[in-house]
């Protein structure tokens, strides 16, 4: 069984890289979460800070971050959200002891650094070419669904003229990653760093998406990546009904080709487009689905995590969840 100290400091690295200082766990002593969370805290946080965070007088179930579920035992090679001591450099600010992101600082050699500025290479993945473009070329999703590997639907999809964001896109955002992942992650729609780069998840709202995939021992290159739809709409307004019917045929293929042993669908467009309902996710979440025999996890979008962090520990135990069924299937 792997080590809970190690999910207990990933999650306490999560919340503070979160911006969230307070840890309170009730049951232990300051010296005891000391010595669980040794070499964590004295690395990242001063101890004078350690001991204001942990202040006593909330109930259990106000107390994000204190649980640590034992993961089922899969062999794989070391994540590296195990091994690393501290995926960020930090710097205290002094009065309050603080500590904030240098994103300047020398990269600590065997750490990850989970802060990417938006667009640069994930570490340890080959450099990205700049994005590629197609001539359009009008495929009938039969079409689509026909093609033997992702490459040619990649190419097809390159030039898509199927919808009226054609028009407006700087690019399209086909998807990246192993594709022959066990966990392929569906998010809605690009957004503006993403049409400007060709690639999924790279602005804000993925550096939170790669945070927690590797809370929960995914790596972004593990997994592959993609969205609803392959354009931005512009101003990120939602997808309308007819460009998911559009783009539904790639999607649809991505998960044919792929053959994810789990989904993990981010956001009511990419669980409600795959399963083909439209409950919301409060009500999805938390249930047993499967698209075509794969299981699929449904949880909120990292988006909706970052205007409500409350969010961030329901998408963490439905991570667990998918972490689980991964190791059970
Ligand atoms: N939001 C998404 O749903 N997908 C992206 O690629 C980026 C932001």
């Amino acid at each position: 069984m792997n080590d809970p100290r190690d999910l207990l400091r990933s999650w306490f690295r999560q919340r503070r890289e979160l911006g969230d200082e307070e840890l309170i766990l009730e049951a232990l002593s300051p010296d005891q979460l000391r010595e669980l969370l040794s070499p964590v805290i004295p690395q990242r946080m001063g101890m004078e800070a350690a001991r204001a965070a942990m202040q006593p007088g909330r109930s259990a179930s106000e107390r994000p971050g204190t649980r640590a579920e034992p993961m089922a035992e899969r062999p794989r090679p070391a994540s590296p959200a195990r091994s690393a001591a501290s995926p960020t450099s930090t710097v205290s600010t002094g009065s309050t002891d603080t500590p904030v992101i240098d994103r300047n600082a020398p990269p600590v050699p065997g750490v990850v650094e989970t802060h990417r500025r938006e667009g640069a290479p994930v570490p340890g993945s080959t450099p990205h070419p700049p994005a590629p473009r197609a001539p359009a070329r009008y495929a009938s999703a039969e079409e689509i669904r026909a093609l033997p590997v992702l490459s040619e639907v990649r190419d097809l999809a390159l030039g898509c003229p199927r919808c009226e964001l054609a028009k407006t896109r700087k690019h399209v955002v086909f998807g990246e990653g192993r594709e022959d992942a066990d966990v392929l992650v569906v998010g809605e729609a690009p957004g503006q760093e993403e049409d400007r780069t060709g690639r999924p998840f790279v602005g804000k709202a993925g550096q939170l998406l790669d945070l927690l995939l590797l809370s929960s021992g995914f790596s972004r290159e593990q997994v592959y990546i993609c969205n609803v739809l392959k354009c931005r709409p512009p101003a990120n307004r939602n997808p309308k009904p007819e460009e998911v019917d559009a783009c539904s045929p790639y999607l649809l293929r991505q998960v044919e080709l792929v053959q994810p042993r789990v989904i993990l669908a981010f956001g009511n467009f990419a669980a409600q487009t795959l399963l083909g309902i439209d409950t919301p996710m409060g009500r999805m979440r938390g249930g047993a689905h499967q698209y075509r025999g794969i299981p699929l996890v449904p949880t909120y979008h990292p988006a909706a995590c970052l205007r409500s962090p409350a969010w961030v520990r329901a998408v963490w135990e439905d991570l667990q969840r998918a972490r689980a069924l991964l190791d059970a299937a």
